[in-house]
């Protein structure tokens, strides 16, 4: 059987001004990550969040945090992130060569916190041979890294299952999270070829309730997840 799914809201889509206030209300509908999405205006265009922001929210939340690192060079700043309290941390494959994305997920690993790599939309799942028996979890993005609130990208269900389907070849199960355009609709269809942890940005946090809004969302990804493995 597989675990059940867990909702990990992007506080990229939280007011910033009370972002305390939506932590906890994301907190109390019972997210089981909160997603950090850092971007350098590098490797995407959009400048969002670094290490402070990790720190803070270390010390107000018990939720596990989920750093996206969608930065060039993360090899450079990884120890930082790791530093601040980070439990997850996942990084871009497009970025590393593939000893490079090795020794990351290594560090990652020799600091106690769990690894992630994740691959854009256009990225050939193949980069992922060399390191699935390695990670943690493996983000699936569903809408090109840059922005909250856009569009699913039709076809990153069959990517999902592309993706159970390398992890079972190698027998290893990895978590699989699929970030971008995730709401009640498409999260059913990425939920039914087995992913495990969703993101939600707009929305959870763009919710008029976002407690109510995360419940609704788990609830219909887990009915729509396989019964049998
Ligand atoms: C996109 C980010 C996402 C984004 C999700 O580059 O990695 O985590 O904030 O936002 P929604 O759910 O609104 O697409
Ligand atoms: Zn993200």
């Amino acid at each position: 059987m597989f675990e059940p799914v867990k909702i990990a809201p992007s506080i990229l889509s939280a007011d910033f001004m009370n972002l305390a206030r939506d932590i906890e209300r994301i907190d109390q509908g019972g997210a089981g990550f909160i997603h950090v999405d850092v971007m350098d205006g590098h490797f995407v265009n959009n400048l969002t969040m670094g290490v402070p922001v990790v720190k803070q929210l270390k010390g107000v939340t018990e939720v596990p945090l989920d750093v996206h690192l969608m930065i060039d060079n993360p090899q450079k700043q990884l120890a930082w992130y790791l530093d601040a309290g980070a439990d997850w941390v996942t990084v871009h494959a497009e970025v590393l060569t593939e000893a490079e994305l090795r020794d990351v997920i290594n560090q990652i690993h020799a600091a106690g916190a769990k690894a992630g790599v994740s691959v854009k939309p256009s990225t050939s799942l193949e980069v992922l041979k060399p390191v699935i028996d390695m990670v943690d979890m493996v983000l699936v993005m569903s809408v090109e890294p840059g922005f909250s609130g856009q569009s699913y990208i039709e076809g990153s269900d069959e990517r999902v299952a592309e993706v159970v389907a390398m992890a079972r070849e190698h027998g290893v199960s990895p978590l699989i999270e699929v970030d971008g355009g995730m709401n009640e609709k498409t999260v059913a269809l990425v939920c039914a070829q087995g992913a495990d942890v969703i993101v939600c940005g707009n929305a959870v946090c763009g919710a008029p309730d976002p407690a109510l809004a995360l419940q609704t969302i788990e609830r219909i990804a887990n009915d729509a997840q396989p019964k049998e493995q």
